[in-house]
């Protein structure tokens, strides 16, 4: 069983800025599962989005793959595809531990974890791409061409999935506060977490994420799914 997140259950006289180390990697299943509305659904419909669209052969990125969840389950609804797999992430912590919990599941295709930075990497002959609430913790100013070398890598007809949060009105945050609540999150864990995050996760405007998108050159660009301020993107090339 997944340990509990309770990293901000204690008082802090000073709140430090949220990193994804080792601390947050013990836990980060439980923190995910319990902080992002509809992260199950998300993960269900990727693997609906994967059997449609990746093609054998091809590769598969995900960007910001933290413990992979996304990239196993692509694997594990596509079958034996051929297919190269790259879950990237930029914390030493995450791809330490993706290694270890590959050491137990049996894969169907290649699985690749690469420590690197999104921003720097090289996507080709892609026919899926999904980056699952990383985007968020890149500087604004890195996310055009991100988004750009994700379309460039991607071949004709391949899905690129892209879940933000995003800014919104005072009354869905609100929302979204009470849903940490229910999920067993005290105020004081929920008011220190938001401190935690005010530098690292900079939220933009839905509209923004669908103009960048629709630039670089993207046709069909849907929001598949929404809850409170969390929004899943589709655009097929
Ligand atoms: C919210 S987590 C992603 C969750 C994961 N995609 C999932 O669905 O379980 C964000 C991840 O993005 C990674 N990250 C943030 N900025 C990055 C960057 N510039 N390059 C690579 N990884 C990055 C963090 O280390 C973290 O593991």
């Amino acid at each position: 069983m997944t340990p509990k997140d309770n990293i901000f259950a204690e008082s802090f006289s000073q709140v430090k800025a949220f990193e994804f180390d080792e601390k947050v990697v013990s836990v980060f299943p439980d923190m995910i599962k319990r902080s992002v509305p509809g992260y199950d659904t998300i993960l269900k419909g990727i693997a609906m989005m994967a059997m449609k669209y990746v093609q054998p052969n091809s590769h598969v990125y995900d960007l910001g793959a933290s413990l992979g969840a996304v990239a196993l389950t692509i694997d594990q609804s596509i079958g034996h595809q051929s297919v190269k797999v790259f879950a990237i992430d930029n914390s030493k912590a995450m791809i330490k531990q993706l290694y270890s919990n590959l050491k137990s599941i049996q894969l169907n295709n290649e699985l690749l974890p690469d420590l690197a930075d999104v921003h720097q990497y090289p996507v080709t002959n892609a026919s899926m791409v999904v980056s699952n609430f990383t985007l968020q913790f890149m500087p604004v100013e890195q996310r055009k061409k991100v988004i750009h070398d994700v379309y460039r890598g991607l071949n004709p007809n391949g899905i690129f999935v892209l879940s933000e949060k995003v800014q919104s009105s005072q009354a869905l945050i609100d929302y979204y506060h009470g849903y940490k609540k229910v999920n067993g999150y005290s105020d004081m864990e929920i008011a220190q977490k938001r401190q935690a995050l005010e530098d690292s996760l900079r939220p933009d405007a839905l509209d923004e994420w669908i103009k960048r998108l629709r630039n670089v050159g993207f046709a069909k660009i849907e929001v598949w799914f929404r809850a409170f301020n969390f929004v899943s993107i589709t655009a097929i090339k």
